[in-house]
Parts: structure tokens; C-alpha cells; sequence
């Protein structure tokens, strides 16, 4: 199965996104938008492996996605794998709950430190640990950025693995 997805560069423009992927939530589900083939792929290997190891959330499926309305461009095409949600880290939390907002924030930071120590010993030392990088998921703390640049030897590791998918 294969995602095929049309949004328009407003939807991308407003979704959650760090330097390298656009995340666009549906429900439970999200679809983590790149705009190359290679960083897409790795990101989604990487995924699927850590979560065979418990440490991320579940990949689905990889696809396409049609940006529309670029101002004074063409359509373009961009690459994408639907996931398994976590919960992230909210910042704006403080305002709604100020006093129980050192707890959330341990929590997250607690989750940084044990997923780090996972990921030593499971040898892609995962070094692009913070907590914008990890979330929840019923309650079990999980990796959710899975690009190569953040664990180290992971490439090279899953390479001799062979290629990883559900589909
Ligand atoms: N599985 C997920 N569940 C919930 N939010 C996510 C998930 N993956 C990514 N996000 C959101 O999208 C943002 C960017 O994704 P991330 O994988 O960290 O890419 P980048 O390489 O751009 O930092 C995250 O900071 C988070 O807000
Ligand atoms: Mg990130």
C-alpha cells in the first residue's frame, strides 16, 4: 500500500516541523512530509527498526505528497510515511498548568535520558537527544525523530539488515 496525499502549501505551512520534515496529524495517525526520496527512506528505516526494538513509534506506510497553490511555482511532489502519533512536548503548557508544569517537563527529560541510554546499548548512539525529539505513547516514551544525522552508525548498521518495511 502506498500513501498518496494533496495538500495545499498553506496545510504545510501551518503543520509542526523541525529542519528537515513537516508533520501533518490525522487523529491517532500523522504523515511525516520530506522533500527528498533519501532522507524519507532512512528516516523510515531507522523507524521501523527502533520501533522492533520498542523505542519508536510504529511506521505504516511510504508515499507521496502533492503540494499545491506555490505561490508563482508549479505543483511539486514531496515524500512522506504515515506513523504512529506520540504525544510531544507542549511548551505552551505552563500557561494552562504552571504548577505541575516542572513534573511535565522532568518527565520528558527523564524520557531523553533512558531512551539515550537504549540507544548505547543498542550501538546508534542517538546524540540529537532533546526533548523535541521524543514523545508518549500510551504512556511509554518513544524516539520520534528517526533521521540518520541524529544516530550515530545507524546506516551503516541497518544496511547489512537489508531493506526493513511492513508493506
Ligand atoms: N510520531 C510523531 N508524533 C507526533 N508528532 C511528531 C511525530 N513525528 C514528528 N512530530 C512532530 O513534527 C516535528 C518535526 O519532526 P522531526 O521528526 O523531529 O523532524 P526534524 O528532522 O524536522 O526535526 C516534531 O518536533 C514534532 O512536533
Ligand atoms: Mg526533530
Amino acid at each position: 500500500m502506498t500513501v498518496m496525499l494533496e495538500v495545499t502549501q498553506k496545510v504545510i505551512n501551518s503543520s509542526k516541523s523541525g529542519c528537515e520534515c513537516y508533520f501533518l496529524k490525522f487523529g491517532s495517525r500523522g504523515i511525516k512530509v520530506y522533500t527528498g526520496p533519501v532522507t524519507r527512506d532512512r528516516a523510515y528505516t531507522n523507524q521501523v527498526w527502533l520501533h522492533s526494538k520498542g523505542l519508536a513509534p510504529r511506521a505504516y506506510f511510504k508515499g507521496l505528497v502533492k503540494i499545491t497553490n506555490r505561490k508563482g511555482s508549479r505543483d511539486c511532489v514531496w515524500y512522506c510515511y504515515e506513523t504512529e502519533c506520540a504525544e510531544t512536548f507542549d511548551y505552551k503548557r505552563y500557561y494552562s498548568d504552571p504548577d505541575g508544569y516542572d513534573d511535565y517537563r522532568e518527565r520528558f527529560h527523564t524520557a531523553v535520558k533512558e531512551l539515550k541510554e537504549e540507544s548505547d546499548k543498542l550501538g546508534v548512539s542517538w546524540y540529537d537527544c532533546h526533548k523535541g525529539n521524543v514523545g508518549f505513547i500510551d504512556g511509554r516514551a518513544v524516539i520520534i525523530d528517526t533521521a540518520d544525522r541524529i544516530l550515530r552508525n545507524i546506516g551503516k548498521k541497518l544496511d547489512k539488515l537489508g531493506n526493513l518495511s511492513y508493506s
